[in-house]
């Protein structure tokens, strides 16, 4: 359901000095996303007339981003606080009748719960209504002062707690939804009465509860939604939140997730049913898996595409590539960006891949590198191959055909191609292209000196020049004797 009546207000102004931190709050991620993102997120399915993100501290950057989900912004110069804030955004909010505003920093947050509050807000005929939450440990949040059971009469600032209020637990999340009508000539009448002269938005509450205006709080059903992250152990802790939440929809989805609190996956990932992901693994970006992949102990892929039923070894790192069904990646194996394994294929230990494509059924086994490479179907490339594409200058291809036997240990000097069929002599340093079903020999011949091995011996002993490990030996046995 649309709320074009309502504006959604993202206060992302502020430095979050407690972060000591080069950048601005709001950017910090957690969860896969910075923290302004995750609001705003939160706020688009509500469909409200219109999403408005006050920046300040690194405006450009916080507008980036915010802009790119579709939200306008305004910039509070200087921040004095988060009524200031509010009163910066007023001629944005156009004819909104209502507000919901949210602190940038509280990216738990889920729509769900926005839409209670909105519905809350409505049924209740309130002036304001504030999101609370009942908390084992308060510190740090504004604390909810009550009139009644129904009504609040305002939000107490940590530092302003009399005595008495700081058995109060239930806390100010900064969610509110204000009809603005009666906001308004509140906020106008705040003072900034604190120690950082600034602008509460909280003392507009009491404002309005002391002009007689109704101000009801609803208690989020889950107190750890509208954690703020004011510090980096907070941070630390949402992105925990955060990823504990998506485990939960994989496994959910049909995932196998072992010892899931090591298992790290950013929110846009995606995987098939029965699929198995080790501890300690991180999939990252826009990685999809599809049924029945198995990701072992250690890997890290990011923005990654696997078909079905393929295999990425442990401790192996794929980043910007593809493995078709059935392929096989590591262990100890680096795929660089533009890899792409066909059905099949397989990419072995201590083995570098990048821009390059393994044919169906191809396998790479042990120890080499191959770049700017094309490989056709059915090819074995022997351990210790290297392509040799950087001149120094430029990067040059290499293509090797279909069935083609690499011996081991052979440089492929780029540009150069292999053609189907063709079998490269082990230890060959290939600079010209190799015919279809020809063999590429580049080496010396070896030649065999029948007993040279045996002289050097003899005259070494004759000479008196014998191994020192062997006099050592004698030494060594001699008090025994
Ligand atoms: C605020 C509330 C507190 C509540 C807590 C919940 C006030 C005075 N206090 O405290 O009652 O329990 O959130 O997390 O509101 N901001 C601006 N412009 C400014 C100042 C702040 O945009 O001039 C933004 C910040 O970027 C931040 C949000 O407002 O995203 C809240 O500010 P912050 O300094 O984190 O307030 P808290 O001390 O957490
Ligand atoms: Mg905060």
């Amino acid at each position: 359901m649309a709320n074009q009546d309502v504006a959604m207000v993202i206060l992302a102004a502020g430095k979050g000095t407690r972060l000591k931190s080069a950048l601005a709050k709001v950017l910090h991620p957690a969860g896969g996303r910075t923290l302004v993102e995750h609001v705003i997120r939160a706020c688009t399915p509500l469909k409200p007339k219109r999403v408005v993100a006050v920046t300040g501290h690194q405006a450009e950057q916080v507008s980036a981003v915010a802009e790119a989900l579709g939200a306008q912004t305004v910039l509070q110069q200087p921040q004095n606080g988060t009524g200031h804030a509010m009163l910066v955004a007023k001629k944005t909010l156009g004819t909104a009748k209502m507000a919901v505003v949210l602190p940038g920093d509280a990216p738990l947050i889920r729509t769900e719960t926005l839409k209670a509050l909105l519905a809350a807000h409505r049924d209740g005929n309130a002036a304001a209504t504030i999101l609370s939450a009942v908390l084992a440990d308060p510190s740090g949040y504004g604390r909810i002062v009550r009139k009644s059971e129904t009504q609040v009469g305002a939000i107490v600032e940590e530092s302003q707690l009399a005595p008495e209020q700081r058995e109060i637990n239930e806390i100010n999340s900064s969610i509110y939804c204000f009809t603005l009508a009666k906001l308004w000539p509140a906020l106008a009448k705040v003072k900034p009465n604190n120690r950082h002269r600034e602008i509460y938005l909280t003392d507009a509450i009491a404002q309005l509860a002391s002009s007689g205006e109704t101000v009801r709080a609803q208690v989020a059903p889950d107190p750890r939604e509208v954690l703020g992250c004011n510090t980096r152990a907070d941070l630390a802790e949402v992105d925990r939140i955060f990823r504990e939440r998506k485990r939960g929809a994989l496994m959910a989805a049909g995932v196998t997730i072992q010892l899931p609190e090591t298992v790290l996956i950013d929110p846009d990932v995606a995987a098939g049913e029965d699929c198995v992901i080790e501890p300690s693994v991180q999939l990252l970006g826009k990685t999809k898996l599809g049924a029945r992949c198995k990701v072992q102990t250690g890997a890290v892929l990011l923005d990654t595409v696997l078909g079905d039923d393929a295999l990425v070894g442990f401790h192996t790192v794929i980043k910007e590539s593809r493995l078709d069904d059935g392929a096989i990646a590591g262990p100890f194996a680096q795929l660089r960006a533009g890899t792409h394994l066909k059905a099949r294929a397989k990419v072995g230990n201590f083995v570098e891949t990048k821009k390059t494509v393994i044919g169906q059924g191809s396998k790479v086994p042990h120890l080499s590198y191959i770049g700017d490479t094309k490989v056709g179907a059915k090819t074995n490339i022997g351990a210790g191959t290297i392509t040799c594409n950087y001149d120094g200058v430029n990067k040059h291809p290499t293509t090797i055909g279909s069935r083609v036997f690499i011996g081991s240990d052979s440089v492929l000097v780029a540009p150069v191609r292999i053609g189907d069929g063709a079998y490269i002599a082990a230890g060959s340093a290939i600079t010209e292209n190799v015919p279809a079903d020809a063999l590429g020999l580049a080496r010396s011949r070896q030649t065999n000196k029948k007993g040279w091995a045996a002289k050097k011996r003899r005259e070494l002993a004759s000479s008196g020049h014998e191994k020192p490990a062997r006099k050592k030996m004698r030494k060594a046995r001699k008090p025994r004797g």
